[in-house]
């Protein structure tokens, strides 16, 4: 076994702790103590830059390689010969399925499209322009109201209930809440259809007696959304993880790892790109818009689709959907701010700001230009990450769940308050 020695030079005692799996654990250091009575070392970490909160089996990340994988298999490869449903099969149950377990999974999910009929009644409630992700992260939650079987969350099969209902209705969900924001009818479910080709029909379908959606952008969709089904331990899986822990029901736990995803950091970002280029204007303005990134300090400008916590490298997702790019603009026409996104992106690998930086391109920069093309509204965006993520969120709570070494995440603090002090009467405060 692999230990570090680590030396306390406030009483000159030595220690030897256990390397496991490139960590030491943190409750190793509580043995270490300046006075018999201390409490121990703890690690402080904001943002846990640099801290492992579990053991996961599901997505692998190299940053600085640039590589993805779930389960073992490359994204450049799902992304190539797999589909949305047979890929979250593989994030949801470790495996590929075979062609049964295929059928029987895409039935099931088939099955479960439909939205109880109250959650009409409760979107109504919602102002026309309310924004699509507000009324997403509400609907979910609301959910927990309607399976409150869900609370059985250590029952199987229970946990296999709402993994397919999940999975089956945060797209018609989406869809509802776009048609509600447009003022048109909601669409049901057409069963005839693929998990993509249903979600464009409950979106787009107007007064046609049956939907065709067009084979390129159904397959562009599907696309998409494998390359979006999980990150590991990104900001709204680790809401994810928190919320989750604490046993509550897997629909209250994701309307809170959606309300993370909503952040313009994280899944607001590629609404906040379109925002960006749009600001830009023109080709002819990027290199100012630049300067202003460059420049820095409070309110500083960022480029928002660049960079990443994890990838120090171009986000291997982000080939992907360049690619897809091409062929969905094959069909809908070019979005003319991919002009501007381009630019952008040739100024900023060669400019030092960036390249020191290790800022690239990640998922979010292309994405937005598709979404927009294939007529999606800026306030959709969000939303469509949800719905893939949705699937990565549900394997690593029950992966969570399942694991031993888990228990109600509730981490330590340093206190950096007032000392203890007496009540002053109001009559005698200054
Ligand atoms: C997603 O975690 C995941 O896996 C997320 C995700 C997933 O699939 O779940 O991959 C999806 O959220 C992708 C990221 C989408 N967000 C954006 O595109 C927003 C813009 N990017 C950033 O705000 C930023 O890069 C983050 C939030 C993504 C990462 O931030 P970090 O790791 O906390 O890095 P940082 O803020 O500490 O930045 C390091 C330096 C800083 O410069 P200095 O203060 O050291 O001089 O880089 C600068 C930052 O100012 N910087 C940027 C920048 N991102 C970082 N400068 C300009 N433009 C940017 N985009």
């Amino acid at each position: 076994m692999d230990t570090l020695t680590i030396v306390d030079n406030r009483t000159g005692k030595k220690y030897e702790v256990p390397v496991q799996d490139g960590t030491i654990r943190a409750m190793d250091l509580r043995q270490i103590k300046a006075e018999p009575g201390d409490f121990g070392l703890m690690t402080y970490d904001p943002a846990f830059m640099n801290t492992a909160n579990c053991r996961s089996a599901i997505t692998y990340i190299d940053g600085d390689k640039g590589i993805l994988q779930y389960r073992g298999y490359p994204i450049e490869q799902l992304a190539e010969d797999s589909d949305f449903l047979e890929t979250a099969y593989l994030i949801l149950f470790g495996e590929l399925p075979t062609g049964a377990q295929q059928h029987a999974w895409t039935q099931q999910i088939t099955r479960h499209t439909m939205l109880h009929e109250n959650i009409k009644k409760f979107m109504e409630g919602f102002q026309y322009d309310a924004h699509p992700m507000g009324i997403f992260l509400s609907t979910v939650g609301a959910m927990s109201t309607i399976y409150p079987d869900a609370k059985q969350i250590f029952d199987k099969e229970s946990r296999m209930r709402q993994t397919h209902r999940l999975i089956a209705k945060v797209p018609s969900i989406a869809a509802y809440a776009y048609r509600h924001s447009i003022g048109r009818p909601y669409i049901y479910p057409d069963n005839d259809l693929s998990f993509s080709g249903n979600f464009l029909n409950m979106l787009f379908k107007m007064t046609e007696l049956k939907y065709q959606p067009n084979p390129v952008l159904v397959r562009a969709l599907d696309v998409l959304f494998i390359l979006h089904a999980d990150h590991e331990q990104n900001c709204s899986t680790t809401a994810m993880r928190g919320i989750g822990s604490s046993q509550v029901d897997p629909y209250s736990a994701l309307a809170g790892a959606a309300a993370a995803l909503y952040g313009p950091l994280h899944g607001g970002a590629n609404e906040a790109v379109l925002r960006m280029l749009n600001e830009i204007g023109s080709v002819a303005r990027v290199p100012e818009f630049i300067k202003k990134v460059k420049a820095g300090g409070d309110g500083s400008t960022r480029l928002m689709g660049f960079g990443h916590r994890v990838y120090k490298s171009y986000d291997p997702r982000a080939k992907v959907i360049k690619k897809i790019a091409d062929l969905v603009f094959a069909v809908t026409g070019k979005n003319p701010l991919l002009e501007i996104a381009l630019e952008l992106e040739r100024i900023a690998l060669q400019d030092d700001y960036f390249v020191s930086r290790k800022l690239y391109p990640n998922v979010d920069f292309y994405s937005g230009l598709i979404y927009q093309a294939m007529g999606f509204p800026m306030a959709m965006f969000p939303v469509l990450f949800a719905i893939p993520r949705t699937a990565g969120w549900i394997a690593q709570w029950e992966e969570m769940l399942l694991d031993p070494e888990q228990k109600i995440a509730r981490p330590r603090q340093i206190y950096v308050g007032a000392q203890t002090r007496d009540y002053v009467r109001r009559e005698k405060r200054a």
